[in-house]
């Protein structure tokens, strides 16, 4: 039997109070309709099909960005109006083929678990539908589990349409649910929209076949209702993100990383770690980054797309983005690492030093105060305070060379293009360009010569 996924993601999201369709608000800087796609991949679906409508455009955008993997599964339904869940499977219908089984979910639940659904299909078997349910204790909101007396599933009631026995009803629809095309195509028809919202609700489907035959619908409780709860506020979507904040750092913790405050992490990605690694607080992982073994990230540090060796200590505040970092460095505090910055082992780049597109080499250090772009810089080489590579001429980027152990006294600027030979020692305040022809080992000196003038008598405001 194969399996295909239509996603719900043409509703407006009202509630959101935004421009942005409901289903491309983020969690973890991701749509919500990206994190429910790549859930419906892992159960190796036949098909994804996503039901677009309100400014499906913009939805559509967004799906083209996806891998290739994704994209050769995804097709596309329009549903023109928003009538309602029931009618917008119905859109989606016609791209399905009559005996598959199709597994519904909702673009505005990002977190469902892939292991959840992969039971819940499982279960359908050779009954018609599987609804998966949950139990909470504040079902405000959700449509209501109405159950017979021998417990099979009646039918479903909106919060809107429900009287006050059934809004007491602590067991509410996830949403999702699990179906064979076949009685999608037959029942899906029969829905009506006599409901307080003018609905044609895709929960009247459980009634609709359990009053045929109650044996033909099952129902599935999942163990934990909070990572299943839609978000249609912005109250909500905070809500989500934090839970998935903190689905990460428990598999962090439960990964040998020690976390100053398990609250107080915010991954936007993937984050791998070695052991041993400790995280302080507030700091922000995005994209793929990956963590050797002991290593210390301080606090507040934002780390996009990047390696770090073994036992490298960043320390807080530091920014870095498209680096690598290799073993035993020393960051920071207040480093910034714009992209493409290899660091070798045991480089040093203190407070306030900026780098770009440059190496470092093994043992390099750059204390202070600095702005290394498009460096090649050897190793054990001393950058003093405040040493600038001019690197653009208002037009171009050149490169700076420079060879292993050169010291490079404080306030200099390397004007590139340039090339420091090996050993060569720049003097404090030098301006050092292409022009300077040097050996190995020289020292290199830039400075005006003084000017002295004996009891200077300094300019005094007026005394009033
Ligand atoms: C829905 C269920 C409710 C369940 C809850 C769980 C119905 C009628 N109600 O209510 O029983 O407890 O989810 O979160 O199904 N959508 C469309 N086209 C439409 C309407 C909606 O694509 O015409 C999409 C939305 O974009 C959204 C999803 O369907 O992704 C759910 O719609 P929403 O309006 O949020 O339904 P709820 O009121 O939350
Ligand atoms: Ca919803």
């Amino acid at each position: 039997m194969s399996l295909e996924v239509i996603i719900l993601a043409a509703g407006k999201g009202k509630r959101m109070h935004s421009a942005l369709p409901k289903v491309l608000h983020k969690v973890a800087n991701k749509p919500m309709l990206e994190h429910v796609i790549e859930t419906a991949y892992e159960l190796n679906p036949k098909s994804i099909n996503i039901v677009v409508g309100h400014m499906a455009q913009m939805v559509k955008d967004m799906v083209a960005t996806l891998p290739e993997h994704l994209q050769k599964i995804i097709t596309i339904s329009e549903q023109k109006e928003q009538l309602g869940t029931g009618h917008a499977v119905a859109c989606a219908m016609p791209s399905i083929d009559n005996s598959s089984d199709v597994l519904v979910l909702y673009g505005d639940t990002p977190l469902t678990p892939a292991k959840l659904l992969k039971a819940l299909v499982a279960s359908l078997k050779d009954k018609a539908l599987c609804v998966l349910s949950a139990i909470t204790p504040t079902p405000f909101g959700y449509g209501r589990i109405i159950r017979n007396d021998k417990g099979f599933l009646k039918c479903i009631v909106e919060e809107k349409d429900a009287n006050d026995d059934q809004k007491k009803v602590t067991e509410v629809n996830t949403g999702i649910i699990v179906s064979k095309a076949s009685a999608l195509n037959s029942y899906l028809k029969q829905i009506k929209n006599n409901n307080a919202q003018g609905e044609y609700y895709l929960t009247d489907l459980a009634g609709l076949i359990a009053s045929e035959n109650e044996e033909n619908v099952n129902l599935m409780i999942a163990p934990d209702f909070d990572i299943l709860s839609g978000v249609n506020s912005k109250v909500q979507l905070a809500h989500v993100e934090r839970l998935y904040q903190k689905i990460q750092a428990n598999t962090l913790l439960e990964n040998g990383v020690t976390l100053a405050d398990p609250a107080r992490i915010d991954i936007r990605g993937k984050l791998t770690c070695g052991d041993d690694t400790f995280i302080d607080i507030n700091c922000i992982f995005e994209g793929v980054v990956e963590l050797g073994s002991n290593v210390v990230i301080g606090a507040g540090c934002v780390i996009k797309n990047c390696k770090i060796g073994d036992g490298s200590i960043i320390s807080p505040y530091t920014v870095m983005e498209d680096s690598v970092i290799k073993k035993k460095a020393t960051i920071g505090p207040f480093a910034r690492l714009r992209p493409g910055n290899t660091l070798e082992d045991e480089v040093h780049v203190g407070n306030f030093v900026e780098c770009k597109k440059s190496h470092l080499g093994l043992g390099t250090k750059a204390g202070h105060l600095s702005y290394l772009g498009d460096a090649v810089i050897g190793k054990d080489v001393n950058i003093g305070a405040g040493t600038i590579t001019c690197n653009y001429d208002g037009a171009n980027k050149f490169q700076t060379v420079i060879g292993d152990d050169v010291f490079v006294g404080s306030d200099s600027q390397l004007v590139s293009p340039v090339t420091v030979e090996k050993g060569v020692t720049i003097a404090a305040g030098t301006t050092m360009t292409k022009h300077i022809k040097h050996e190995a080992n020289a020292l290199i000196l830039t400075r005006a010569t003084a000017v002295v003038k004996a009891n200077y008598n300094r300019p005094q405001k007026k005394k009033k």
